[in-house]
């Protein structure tokens, strides 16, 4: 779960440090570190291992994990590539600086205003009609990409073969991820996952959506075919005895994106490759995101597919809980029955020990997941484990934490963050007015 507390430059921070620590306290079988960027390119306080002075930082955090659990947490960490993403930009910046004048659009205003004095028009006339103009001409005048570009912000796509790093993205990545799980590899972690789910790189390569003509999109085949790269590249550069796995997506949940049938497929060739584990998650997409206030980022978690990610109460007569069980359990079934026993996780709104057994003993998945379960009580695992399980401080899924990372402010929980403030040591961040990390389980 990304934490929003690593520096500018993406080190691990002595918050990065108290936050994990916290969490392995808790004794989990495994603890996965947040979406960590395998580039070395700025990207705000995320963590990142594009290069090999992030080593030491992420070794500090190994060493803090291994100590707080008793060297009883297994420690992954999650590698993630993501394209470019711009805020939305105010009307009248996106026309003087992001928008190009085109002969269609001097056409489309010709045809409109029936003067066919646009065609010889300066760019800047161009560019102030349109910054004033109706939305009915906008939408006449610019293309979708344009017209997004105004109203979300400019976001790439794996689809983008004008662009050369887009089209390049198969020769590029590979190495960048080996490398990548080269160096968690020496920073001491037990195992990479590799994020191919949600509104990243990889998971634009594996979507329905993805019609690249360079044998890297259209058919399932095509689709996966990068990832897969990644991966054996990834294999050869950590050896066979190394753990990794792979978080991807058991339906898209938007329009003309990748179902169920293409997750069971995947599964079979990632199980065939050599993947260690299958962790599903579901949607969280930009495709039906809302659209963000000027001068903020698209957030892929707004919309239904967003919903299906990160379920919250509002919801059906299903609620938050599991939603993502039932197709964790097809794709299961599916791997097995092709002679495979990689192990299948589910996560989403799993919140009770009972629940947790129950999706265990039946056979759904192997392993689950909790996210703001642990992250409302990192000592979930400790208490249930010890018979506690009444003491649980249960996860509400009213997704304050959500809201906080979509604003890109430190991740708390309402449920402990204003708790004991004046406690000696407790580290705060606005004004004081909300602790970084849960108390200590006083257990009674
Ligand atoms: C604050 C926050 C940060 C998250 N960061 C990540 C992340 O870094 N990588 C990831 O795969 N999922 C991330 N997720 C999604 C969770 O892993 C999980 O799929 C989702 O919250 C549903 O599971 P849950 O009901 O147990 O929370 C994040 C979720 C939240 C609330
Ligand atoms: S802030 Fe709300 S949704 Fe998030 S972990 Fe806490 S109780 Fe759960």
């Amino acid at each position: 779960m990304v934490p929003w507390r690593a520096t500018d430059e993406g080190f691990v921070t002595p918050e990065n440090l108290d936050w994990y620590r916290r969490f392995a306290q808790g004794k989990p079988g495994v603890l996965v570190v947040e979406a960590t960027g395998v580039r070395d390119i700025p990207s705000g306080p995320l963590l990142r291992i594009g290069d090999d002075r992030f080593i030491p930082g992420l070794q500090k955090l190994v060493e803090v994990v291994r100590e707080a659990s008793d060297g009883e947490t297994l420690l992954f960490i999650q590698i993630i590539d993501f394209l470019s993403v711009r805020r939305r930009p105010e009307k009248e910046k996106y026309f003087e600086k992001f928008f190009t004048v085109a002969v269609r659009h001097r056409t489309g205003l010709a045809e409109l205003t029936q003067d066919s004095r646009w065609a010889t028009a300066s760019d800047k006339d161009v560019r102030d009609y349109l910054c004033q103009a109706s939305d009915a001409i906008l939408e006449s005048v610019l293309d979708s990409r344009e017209l997004e570009a105004l109203r979300y912000g400019y976001r790439e796509r794996v689809t983008d073969m004008n662009l050369d790093h887009v089209r390049t993205l198969p020769s590029e990545l590979p190495p960048v991820f080996a490398a990548a799980a080269r160096r968690a590899r020496e920073a001491g972690f037990d195992g990479v996952e590799l994020h191919y789910a949600h509104a990243y790189t990889m998971a634009g390569f594996l979507s329905a959506l993805n019609n690249r003509n360079d044998g890297y999109g259209g058919s399932r085949e095509n689709r996966v075919r990068l990832p897969l790269e990644v991966f054996r590249r990834v294999r050869h550069e950590v050896g066979n005895d190394y753990v990794v796995g792979v978080r991807f997506l058991a339906d898209e949940v938007i329009e003309g994106g990748s179902r169920v049938e293409d997750a069971r497929y995947y599964a079979l060739e990632f199980a065939r490759a050599g993947f260690d584990f299958l962790s599903l998650s579901k949607g969280g997409k930009f495709e039906d995101a809302h659209q963000p206030k000027v001068g903020q980022a698209v957030y892929p978690y707004t919309g239904q597919s967003g919903y299906e990610c990160m379920p919250t109460v509002l919801s059906d007569q299903v609620g938050p809980f599991g939603r993502t069980v039932p197709l964790v359990a097809s794709i299961k079934e599916a791997v097995n029955r092709g002679g495979f026993t990689v192990p299948v996780i589910a996560a989403g709104g799993i919140t009770t020990f009972s629940q947790a057994e129950e999706i265990l003993r039946s056979g759904k998945a192997d392993i689950v997941g909790l996210a703001r379960q642990a992250l409302a009580d990192p000592d979930w695992f400790t208490k249930v484990r010890l018979g506690y399980g009444t003491e649980v401080r249960r996860c509400t899924y009213t997704n304050y934490c959500e809201a906080l990372d979509q604003a890109h402010r430190a991740v708390t929980c309402k449920l402990w963050d204003r708790h004991d403030l004046d406690e000696p040591g407790a580290a705060t961040v606005d004004d004081g007015r909300r602790r970084l990390i849960p108390p200590a389980w006083k257990r009674s």
